[in-house]
């Protein structure tokens, strides 16, 4: 009798992982507010409230809600007038997003490698990829984890470009005590579906640069000016405005985000405690200067030879069967041609990640408690000791 769920065996889990999003009588109330006040969009009160909370939380001075984290990328990389002929440092370990802000500007990617224990960008690769062109950096906080923010603060400092945290996935996390979006001079953030937070679709740009602050705002209301009469235009801008729903629903979401980021912590540090303990499965360092983390995703690296060669896709097929859904996560952006990017060195990281090495849980799965962390491990271990069952099909 075959033991593994792959080959029709009993599955270690039947009950599904928590749910996402999480909502409740809060989120129905504040839409309530929203439908009945008639003010929908701009001009209510929804929006501002979320941008002042939502600063406080993140410790910046000045946000600005958007209709999504790209939007937000493109609007942080318009105010520092970066454009044509200019290039833009960034992984190719990230959402497509990072990179189609920077096309859509009219810059170049330059994509770099990321380091192989945290899977953020690389701060060496950074510095031997700066040419003259280069005007800005735009670091990734994959998964939640805070990229080195004092070693690309000391090389943009040297250098003299703009850091611009893209911060979609990580909000609530901290680097050295700091929360993150404002250590650099701007920071993006996304509410799409499967984030933290979520509206639906959302994003928003945090800064503590008032000049940087009032050039986004404008740029995201149709070049209008902050505190300007409403025909007043002085340059151009799209509309990239929050509705009154979007920020109504956060508004709520922001009532759960730290206890639910406590809960994702505590899971998160108790399955690394398992799962290090497990040969050929390494979960991703975590730099001691993060004091806190979003675990949006909880990503653990796979080798291959510790299955006695069972392929990565044959592993996540497996440990998807025996009720745990997981994925390969990223393909590589320096692989994209359509970005018209330029790689600077090799990405030989990037590629072992995507190609072999990654497996990325969403962070649903670390909302509940230590039975479910131990479901995880027990159904890697599972595999382990029946690999053959598979290898042998
Ligand atoms: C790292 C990263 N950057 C940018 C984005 C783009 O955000 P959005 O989907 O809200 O446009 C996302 C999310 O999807 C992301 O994960």
């Amino acid at each position: 009798m075959k033991k593994l769920a792959i080959n029709g065996g009993e599955p270690v889990r039947k009950k599904p992982f928590p749910k996402w999003p999480i909502f409740g009588e809060e989120e129905l109330q504040m839409l309530k507010d929203v439908l009945y006040s008639g003010v929908w969009g701009v001009g209510g009160e929804k929006k501002k409230e979320f941008e002042r909370r939502f600063a406080e939380l993140q410790n910046a001075k000045f946000a600005i809600a958007v209709t999504n984290g790209t939007t937000a990328l493109e609007i942080a990389l318009r105010a520092t007038s970066v454009g044509l002929n200019d290039e833009v440092i960034l992984p190719s370990y990230t959402f497509v997003g990072t990179a189609s802000a920077v096309v859509y500007v009219n810059a170049t990617p330059v994509f770099v490698d990321i380091d192989p224990e945290t899977y953020c960008i690389d701060p060496a690769r950074v510095e031997e990829a700066i040419t003259s062109r280069t005007r800005a950096i735009i670091p990734v906080h994959v998964a939640g984890q805070p990229a080195d923010m004092d070693a690309l603060r000391k090389i943009t400092e040297e250098h003299n470009l703009f850091l611009i945290e893209d911060s979609a996935q990580a909000h609530c996390s901290e680097w050295n005590g700091r929360r993150v979006g404002a250590i650099g001079d701007m920071g993006t953030f996304s509410f799409q579906s499967s984030k933290n937070m979520t509206c639906g679709e959302g994003g928003a740009l945090l800064t503590n640069n008032e000049e940087l602050y009032r050039k986004c705002w404008s740029l995201h209301n149709c070049g209008r000016v902050l505190d300007g009469a409403w025909y007043e235009h002085r340059t151009i801008g799209g509309n990239a405005r929050m509705t009154e729903f979007q920020a109504a629903i956060l508004l709520a979401q922001l009532e759960r985000v730290e206890r639910l980021t406590d809960i994702r912590e505590e899971n998160a540090k108790y399955l690394t405690k398992k799962l290090s303990k497990l040969s050929g499965i390494q979960p991703l360092k975590r730099h001691p200067k993060v004091t806190r983390h979003s675990n949006h995703l909880y990503i653990f690296k796979y080798f291959q030879e510790e299955f006695e060669g069972l392929p990565r896709e044959k592993f996540i097929e497996a440990l998807r069967a025996e009720g745990i859904p997981c994925s390969p996560g990223y393909t590589p952006l320096h692989k994209m041609e359509f970005l018209r990017g330029k790689t600077s060195g090799t990405l030989k990281v990037t590629e072992d990640a995507c190609y072999r090495r990654a497996v990325w849980l969403k962070q649903n799965l670390l909302l509940g408690n230590r039975e479910d962390m131990d479901d995880i491990v027990r159904s890697i271990i599972k595999i382990k000791e029946n690999v053959k069952e598979i290898l042998q099909n």
